[in-house]
């Protein structure tokens, strides 16, 4: 009974510290995600996006708020292709880190993607918040060059057309992912 009660309170204790720590990561990104949190596109969707959407060895995939770092890593391994990825969440961050280690042909920024030039990317992902589609489209717009793929899951660009909408699966995975070109 002791032993069953420790357990339980062992477990819960462990599931409070890590929502804790997810809350937390939120917060202090949140002023620069203006509401995106961490919550990581499906695998499903991800790969549905990148059977779409074939690259070249060596082209540059870059993840503007790249969550845990899935989208990277399973582009570099389908296409072997060199992947960037921006993040500003902490908890996120460490663990694109952590789960990227030993994949030399990706880098992680803990930086707020804003403050790059993307102008080098082949194709871009993101799942971001509608409040800053609009900034988004509006530095996609000045930089990418012609040619370049974007990938935004759920929520759409404002003034680009999309080439592609996919709606990939079952209800789980049903949400529109827009896809763009340059
Ligand atoms: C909905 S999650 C998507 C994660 C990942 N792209 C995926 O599809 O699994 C959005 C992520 O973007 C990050 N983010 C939002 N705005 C950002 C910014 N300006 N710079 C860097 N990261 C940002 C958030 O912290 C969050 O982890």
């Amino acid at each position: 009974m002791i032993t069953g009660l420790w357990i339980f309170f062992s477990i819960a204790g462990c599931l409070f510290i890590l929502k804790m720590v997810y809350a937390l990561s939120v917060a202090v990104s949140i002023p620069v995600t203006a509401g995106a949190l961490y919550v990581s596109t499906s695998h499903v969707r991800v790969m549905s996006f990148l059977n779409e959407v074939k690259m070249a060895p060596g082209q540059l995939f870059i993840d503007i708020g790249c969550g845990d770092g899935r989208a990277l890593r399973k582009a570099c391994r389908l296409y072997n292709v060199r992947g960037i990825g921006y993040e500003v969440n902490p908890l996120a961050f460490l663990k694109a880190k952590c789960l990227s280690l030993g994949h030399k042909n990706i880098r992680i920024f803990f930086k707020n993607f804003f403050k790059d030039k993307l102008s080098d990317a082949d194709v871009i992902f993101c799942y971001l918040f509608p409040d800053v589609m609009k900034q988004v489209s509006k530095k996609l717009k000045s930089e990418l060059k012609p040619g370049t793929v974007i990938g935004s899951c759920n929520f759409e660009l404002p003034g680009f057309v999309p080439e592609k909408v996919l709606r990939p699966g079952n209800s789980l995975h049903n949400d529109p992912i827009y896809i763009y070109r340059m």
